[in-house]
């Protein structure tokens, strides 16, 4: 480690003073409640409307807390985009602060995107129609207001987005939403004892990003949800600000992964465990057909300046590590449990090969670019302000080629259709980079080359050191709304690791 970000933590420690008190929550106060799942939003006919309200809500017996979500009080509906339709979609702001609603993973022009340039005032609403042109896949939508980012998600302004595409040939792939389709956006959070939520956005949990020891799964304490025996599909959404899961079945159930950020993988590939970075998605194939209860787990995120070797008092500045699952490895929680239901049944076949998958035609690229993310960009700590109070804007910054973000400043000029290279590179700890209004092709990353069929079209790459990626957008971006990247530890984001690109 260099001593810089020793300084920095140890610097940070002092803020420990401020730290409230929090509550850990066990297993057997709050687990076990069945899955919520997200009513469904169809928004190829008349326009819907969002309601960016606050509420409060109940996620442990007897304590209520202040929450945010659209038109619910915690996140909001899954919005289904019919491809070949256009997206009618009103954004209402019944909150006292702007907010934005970005459509993480769309196709759509920067002026559609939803970033930080097109905030919706209070009381205000923001209408959009958007032509959906996409692979079927699993995206999702989230505030992204700059400073503010971070502390909005988590505070539940987020929601999942499907995109399905009637003209590709039938996927085989189950298709009942909330029966054998299940949505499960996977977060972390920390409670106060008095029930609201705990966040911090300074000292250590700005520079690594703020973790929690609660794990919420559509907006409930490691719920239970209930398949049909036989072969279902999970659609994960890591809606975490800066956690990082190891995914695997409780009894070593092996599945099959059938898509990822942009849509269907070639072919379905079997796993026994999958690694989700925040904002990254994944579609799996779980067979229940033998009626067993099982447990699905996360191992811990060791993605940090110092690794495992990350002192507890400083985990638990961050908001804390959930409680270890008895029966699990070192350091693994529980995320759900599953209880299929119904009769023990033939489990369905696995489709051998997805034919309508999408296909990396990106050609050889007309530029290359390297991007270095800096969790330092101006000699200080991020986090770390001379004395005070710090507003987000007296922050020690984090930044990409030194630049921390500036929304006068457009870092990036594309042309429309033309491929780039760009290699992407990170020391000290892992990054999520995300590309705005595309999806990429991740050619290479932490050393190794990266199989298309195995990964996908992606939004999103954990850089591991250097990554390298094929980036090509078909849609405009203007100067004065320009499309972003970003990491997206969200708390990371909000301390200036973003830039802005232009598509003409
Ligand atoms: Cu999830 Cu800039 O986005
Ligand atoms: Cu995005
Ligand atoms: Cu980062």
């Amino acid at each position: 480690m260099k001593s810089s970000t020793r300084r920095t933590f140890l610097a940070g420690l002092a803020t420990a003073a401020a730290t409230p008190l929090l509550t850990r929550l066990s297993h057997a106060d709050t687990a076990g409640r069945p899955l919520p799942v997200p009513p469904v939003m169809e928004t190829h006919g008349e326009p819907v409307t969002l309601d960016a309200i606050s509420g409060s809500s109940i996620f442990q017996p007897g304590l209520s807390t202040p929450t945010l979500g659209f038109s619910q009080p915690y996140l909001g509906p899954t919005l289904r985009f019919r491809r070949g339709t256009l997206a009618r979609v009103n954004v209402r702001n019944r909150l006292n602060t702007p907010i934005t609603s970005h459509w993480h993973g769309l196709h759509v022009p920067a002026i559609l995107d939803g970033g930080p340039q097109l905030q919706i005032l209070p009381e205000r609403q923001w209408s959009v129609e958007m032509p959906i042109d996409q692979p079927a896949a699993t995206l999702w939508y989230h505030s992204h207001v700059h400073g503010r980012t971070a502390e909005q998600v988590y505070q539940g302004l987020a929601g999942m987005i499907i995109v399905d595409d009637p003209s590709a040939p039938d996927s085989g792939l189950p298709v009942d939403y909330g029966v054998d389709d299940l949505p499960l956006i996977i977060q972390d959070r920390a409670f106060r004892e008095d029930g609201a939520f705990h966040y911090a956005n300074r000292g250590p949990a700005r520079m690594i990003g703020f973790r929690g020891d609660t794990i919420l799964v559509n907006g409930a304490i490691r719920p239970v949800a209930a398949p049909p025996t036989g072969l279902v599909r999970l659609r994960l959404l890591n809606g975490s600000n800066s956690r990082t899961y190891l995914l695997r079945f409780s009894d070593e159930r092996g599945f099959h992964q059938v898509a990822s950020d942009g849509g269907l993988l070639p072919k379905p590939v079997p796993l026994t465990s999958i690694q989700l970075a925040p904002a990254e998605r994944a579609e799996i194939l779980v067979d229940f057909s033998d009626g067993r209860r099982v447990t699905m787990l996360s191992g811990p995120d060791h993605n940090n300046p110092m690794g495992r070797n990350m002192p507890a008092m400083m985990r638990q500045m961050l908001g804390g590590d959930p409680a270890q699952f008895p029966e699990g490895k070192p350091g693994e929680f529980e995320i759900l449990s599953f209880e299929p239901h119904g009769k023990p049944r033939a489990a369905g076949k696995i489709p051998d090969a997805f034919p309508g998958a999408p296909r990396p035609q990106f050609g050889d690229p007309a530029r290359t670019r390297e991007l270095v993310l800096n969790m330092h960009a101006d000699g200080r700590g991020p986090g770390m302000p001379r004395g005070g109070q710090p507003s987000v804007g007296q922050m020690g910054s984090m930044g990409i080629n030194d630049n921390p973000f500036s929304m006068d400043r457009v870092d990036i000029a594309m042309n429309r259709g033309e491929t780039e290279l760009w290699t992407i590179r990170a020391a000290e700890m892992k990054h999520p980079f995300h590309v705005h209004g595309t999806s990429f092709q991740v050619l290479h990353n932490g050393r190794r080359d990266v199989a298309f069929d195995s990964t996908g079209l992606k939004d999103i790459v954990l850089v591991e050191g250097e990554a390298r990626i094929l980036v090509r957008c078909n849609h405009v971006a203007t100067p004065d709304i320009p499309y972003m990247f970003h990491c997206h530890i969200l708390e990371h984001e909000d301390a200036g690791m973003m830039g802005q690109f232009t598509v003409a």
